[in-house]
């Protein structure tokens, strides 16, 4: 028989002690294990048997080689299904999410996502032209309601009300509950402490928004043309002659939100955060839009001539994944480099550790958008850079965020520059659900003139 993976120093057999030091630290925790046993390591948190892999060919074997062995039954997803339910990002039966999948995946294609890219530069616009120069700006807060406007007007051509603002406020809170949830999975949803109230009245909230979102949309009558918003093009969406029911729907509107808005709105504000502190990257996106637009606002057919500002967004991605980790469940026994995987396991993805292995990664924490050149991906594995996962599970919403976040920094970088407000400037990550930059990013807003940068007494640099 295979061995078990190794059990790294720094973990207890039970699982006490890890769950505890995995709930003060969650990233040193599992960075430890790896600098103690490498690629592949097996530890338990409050009995619970996970293994951890990080290693492009193991993440590879489990994620698209033998990917119909791994299942999202695994303990991530259950603890995150309260809110997600039967919606495509957590469900774990199969042949729903199969059909489910035909159905939506037309609607996210690189072609299809054009649609929406005019939402995307007007909302920009409309964001950029309210920062007063010399300010200090929440970006996390103003990109947040800038990617809940796009994700509204996306999905139900609606502009954001009051309603928007209490969605995001839900989903904020219900993220730091889970993500502390996930820290330390005691006691279980069904106890009623405060917090699980808390979480119970956030996913009230959200669920409120879809529903009346929904209803609106519905009554105000869906446009069957080319510019058909998402929801209308999810009702008129089958699959065999059949349409999702009203509470399928639902729920796939939920994780469509709760897939757009989070995920955009981080990278964004840690990719305004890495150029404020590396003046060379800023200066080559400013040069790019220069050229390539020369002031005008971008379109969806410029993206293909904004190559540096795309690896921009690649190299923030790398850094700071949003969804920086994911799980499966193995339904059957397997073997994952020379170790036995028990039927049960949890394997658990983290793409901030994977992100960082120094044989993919030199000098990993340095922020260099040029790894991302066509010369240097083709180097490495395809496996060694999993910020949308991959194989069957693969994020749908891929190309709607690729155009989101290069037509939004394109915009940006035509009217502003940012600057850190003090010094030294560094934001650690949060990891709770998705990686927040903790306590937010704020920055000092400064304009562009004609293409020049300037300095706040508007001296050109
Ligand atoms: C920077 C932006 C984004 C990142 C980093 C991201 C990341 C991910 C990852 C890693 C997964 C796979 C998780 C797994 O394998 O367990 C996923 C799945 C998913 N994402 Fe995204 N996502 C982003 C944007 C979006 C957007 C814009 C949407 C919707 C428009 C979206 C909707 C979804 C959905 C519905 C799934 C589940 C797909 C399935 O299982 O069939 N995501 N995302």
């Amino acid at each position: 028989m295979k061995p078990a993976p190794p059990l790294p120093r720094h973990t207890s057999r039970l699982g006490v002690s890890s769950a505890l030091a995995f709930r003060r630290n969650p990233l040193g925790f599992l960075g430890t294990g790896v600098d103690d046993c490498g690629d592949v390591y097996r530890f338990s948190l409050l009995g619970l048997p996970v293994v951890l892999v990080n290693h492009p060919d193991y993440i590879q074997h489990v994620l698209v080689e033998n990917g119909e062995n791994y299942d999202k039954n695994a303990v991530l997803f259950r603890i995150v299904r309260p809110v997600l339910r039967q919606g495509l990002i957590g469900n774990a039966d199969i042949e729903l999410w199969r059909r489910q999948r035909r159905m939506m995946a037309p609607h996210f294609t690189p072609r299809t996502v054009q649609r929406f890219a005019e939402f995307m530069t007007e909302e920009t616009e409309l964001t950029a032209r309210q920062w007063r120069p010399g300010s200090i700006v929440d970006l996390t807060d103003a990109i947040g309601q800038l990617a809940l406007r796009i994700v509204n007007r996306s999905l139900f051509s609606a502009a954001v009300g009051p309603r928007a603002r209490a969605f995001e406020e839900a989903f904020g809170e219900a993220n730091t509950i889970l993500g502390r949830y996930f820290r330390f999975p005691f006691p279980p949803l069904s106890v009623p402490t405060r917090a699980h109230r808390r979480l119970r009245s956030a996913i009230a909230r959200m669920d409120d928004f879809v529903a009346t979102s929904v209803r609106e949309r519905v009554e105000a009558g869906a446009r069957a043309d080319d510019r058909a918003d998402l929801l209308t093009l999810l009702l008129n969406s089958v699959d065999d002659d059949r349409a999702m029911d009203a509470q399928q729907l639902h729920d796939e509107v939920l994780n469509l939100c709760i897939g757009a808005y989070e995920t955009t709105t981080n990278t964004l504000a840690w990719a305004f955060y890495l150029l404020a502190r590396h003046p060379e990257v800023e200066a080559a996106v400013h040069a790019e839009v220069d050229t390539v637009l020369g002031g005008r606002t971008p379109e969806f057919a410029d993206l293909a001539n904004l190559p540096y500002i795309r690896m921009v967004v690649d190299e923030t991605l790398r850094l700071y994944s949003p969804a920086y980790q994911f799980m499966r469940r193995a339904r059957k026994p397997d073997e994952i480099g020379g170790h036995r995987i028990p039927a049960g396991t949890n394997v658990l993805i983290n793409s901030y550790l994977l992100h960082r292995h120094p044989d993919f990664w030199p000098d990993a924490e340095r922020f260099d958008p040029t790894r991302f050149s066509p010369e240097r991906v083709a180097e490495r594995p395809k496996h060694a850079y999993v910020p949308f996962g991959s194989g069957q599970r693969v994020c749908i919403g891929k190309h709607f965020a690729l155009t989101e976040l290069t037509l939004v920094l394109a915009t940006i970088a035509q009217h502003h520059r940012f600057v850190a407000p003090y010094e030294p400037f560094e934001i650690s990550p949060d990891p709770l659900i998705t990686l927040h930059p903790k306590g937010g990013v704020h920055l000092r807003v400064l304009p562009r003139e004609s293409g020049r940068t300037a300095d706040p007494e508007g001296a050109p640099r």
